[in-house]
């Protein structure tokens, strides 16, 4: 699969890219990450200027179409595959699971990041981007988003995870459409907490069974939405003292 992010900042993913499992994924040739930096479109030459004071006036700067727009079709044009355009925006569609599932059917995603107050309404309307957002707050610029994106998607990339099974068992996922169950793993006691019995029995019956009660009790308690259940809004837990 391959990714071309346009940003005005590449820097910010040179240690994101570095990190493990997106970099075997690179190594194992399963996944192609380009970094176009979005500036180098600016008509304007000699100071690569790439936003301007919007239009009515009102805080902040927008980003130029005439600069956005080109970079976008250069950016395609560089591989004969076209590539499905992602604009990250405060404003787009609420990245889920299932967006996910669907981003990841892509065999090539153009993930084009904002900064400022935005961009000019042209580029939607000449581009008609699937714009996407993370959650309802807003982000200083779309990188964060993108890097988000790429990071849910590749983990359903065959060949990604290392255990083929892992991504299927994820919450949201088709086996775990609510939250993930409970995880132990040694040491058997710790300060006076111990591990579930049934999941030391060794009876896989019983194991699957407690798992899937597990899970949709967390569920109900802590996202009740996912089950199409009203829930009070839950105030922060207070964290105990420190040892
Ligand atoms: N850019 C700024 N805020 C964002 C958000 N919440 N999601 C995606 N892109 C963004």
């Amino acid at each position: 699969m391959r990714f071309d992010i346009l940003t005005l900042f590449p820097e910010i993913f040179t240690g994101y890219l570095g990190q493990s499992l997106l970099r075997r994924a690179i190594d194992k040739g399963l996944v192609e990450v380009y970094l176009h930096n979005i500036r180098d479109w600016s008509p304007d030459k000699k100071h690569k200027k790439v936003d301007d004071r919007p239009y009515g006036g009102g805080p902040g700067m927008v980003l130029r179409v005439d600069c956005v727009v080109p970079c976008v079709e250069a950016v395609q044009s560089m591989v004969p595959e076209p590539g499905h355009l992602v604009m990250l925006t405060p404003q787009g569609r609420r990245l889920t699971q299932a967006v996910v599932r669907q981003l990841a059917q892509q065999s090539r995603l153009l993930l084009l990041c904002g900064r400022y107050e935005g961009f000019d309404e042209r580029v939607r309307l000449l581009l008609r981007p699937d714009e996407i957002s993370i959650g309802d707050y807003v982000l200083n610029g779309g990188e964060v988003a993108a890097m988000v994106v790429i990071d849910a998607v590749i983990r359903l990339v065959p060949g990604v995870v290392g255990d083929p099974e892992g991504p299927q068992w994820d919450s949201f996922s088709e086996k775990m459409p609510g939250l993930e169950f409970a995880q132990y793993t040694r040491p058997r006691e710790y300060r006076g907490l111990g591990v579930p019995e049934v999941l030391l029995s060794g009876d896989h019956g019983k194991i699957a069974q407690w798992r899937k009660e597990n899970s949709l009790q967390r569920t109900r308690q802590r996202r009740a939405d996912l089950l199409g259940e009203s829930a009070p809004p839950t105030p922060p837990p207070q964290n105990p003292p420190l040892h």
